[in-house]
């Protein structure tokens, strides 16, 4: 009965239709949706496989995404886990370090996501670990490019440890991430099929090719380049890790067309979350096109991406929040000039 239930979910999941649901949430990025739909549909397909006794490996497809700050990376691996209905670890590449230094073992990613399981190993064996800042352990014996001298506790050091689990089998994770870990809460975990979601903003990328700029953080329309292996490699990556997470995809800065549609159009919007916030005060709140643009536009200029989108709203909503329950029954349409005005007062 199971394997008839596992069969059913097999044939039913395309990459098409894991798109089709990433872009309920997700805005633009085509292109990483789609790499992600791929990668997602054959990291189930691997599992099960593997369940039906399938010998020949199949190789698992670790993804690296690149793109800047605020244009849907976490996101798009959180929605993904979603979707997937699998379980999802955030981890910060930043919070590691080599055994032996004070700081996170890397093992303490796959205790992550056991945490977020309940503690349910089968489960977790299943999930998606995403590790986040992966451009910030680029080998740092550069030194000029960080600041951080010849000194290399955070790169070099967390790269070789992070080969292990990128490619691993069975590991012995901590059972309480929260815990020190010691030698009595502990728990061997299958760690083959767990997919690695690698994230990073590469804002500095093109200093490493000798000048040759990269340069997919310049902005919409510019050069669509994908980074090497040979660029990341020269970026302070090592081969071996490189070599672990084939998939790359970059992600591409926002446009204002698409953070106006961030504003209105997908689940979990926010324009309609504040409208819902209003109408509770019995206010019916409207946003002009123009009003919409310019709180785009002004998050363009702060260069965060969507990310800048709540603060600013926050901003220009901040007078008519103050009042709400005093204007019940108004309705109060949200203009250019009205952004123009809070933003700069
Ligand atoms: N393409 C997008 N479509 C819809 N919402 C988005 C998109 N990109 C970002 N957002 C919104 O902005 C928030 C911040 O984005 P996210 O955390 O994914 O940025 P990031 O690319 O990981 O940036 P960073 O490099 O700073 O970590 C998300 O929680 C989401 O609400
Ligand atoms: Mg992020």
């Amino acid at each position: 009965m199971k394997e008839k239930r596992e069969i059913y979910r097999f044939l039913h999941v395309t990459p098409r239709r894991i798109f089709e649901q990433l872009d309920q949430y997700v805005i633009g990025q085509r292109h990483a949706k789609e790499v992600l739909a791929i990668a997602a549909y054959n990291h189930l397909k691997r599992i099960e496989y593997l369940k039906f006794g399938g010998e020949v490996s199949i190789h698992k497809s670790n993804i690296l995404m690149m793109g800047p700050t605020g244009s849907g990376k976490t996101y798009l691996a959180r929605t993904l886990a979603k979707i997937l209905d699998v379980p999802f670890a955030y981890n910060d590449a930043t919070a590691f370090t080599e055994a032996g230094y004070y700081g996170e073992d890397v093992e303490v990613a796959i205790g992550r996501l056991l945490y977020a399981t309940n503690q349910n190993v089968s489960s977790a064996e299943n999930g998606i670990v995403f590790i986040d800042e992966i451009d910030k352990i680029a080998r740092r014996s550069g030194g000029a490019r960080t600041g951080a001298g010849a000194r290399d506790i955070g790169g070099e050091g967390v790269q070789q440890a992070l080969l292990k689990i990128l490619e691993g089998e069975k590991i012995f994770v901590p059972l309480n991430v929260t815990a020190h870990w010691n030698k009595y809460d502990y728990v061997e975990i299958d760690i083959s099929n767990i997919l690695f979601i690698c994230a990073g903003a590469f804002s500095d990328l093109e200093e490493s090719s000798d000048g040759k700029p990269i340069g997919f953080f310049n902005g919409p329309g510019s050069a669509t380049h994908e980074a090497t292996t040979d660029d990341l490699t020269k970026y302070g990556f090592l081969p071996e890790l490189l070599g672990r997470v084939p998939v790359r995809v970059k992600l591409d800065a926002l446009t204002a067309s698409d953070l106006v549609t961030i504003l209105t159009q997908p689940r979990e919007a926010m324009i309609p979350e504040y409208q819902r916030l209003c109408a509770l005060d019995q206010i019916q709140l409207e946003f002009t096109e123009g009003g919409l643009f310019e709180i785009a536009t002004a998050a363009l200029r702060q260069k965060l991406g969507a990310r800048g989108l709540r603060a600013i709203i926050e901003k220009v909503l901040h007078p008519i929040l103050f009042v709400a329950p005093e204007r019940a029954g108004e309705r109060i349409t949200i203009e250019a000039d009205h952004v123009r005005r809070t933003l700069d007062s």
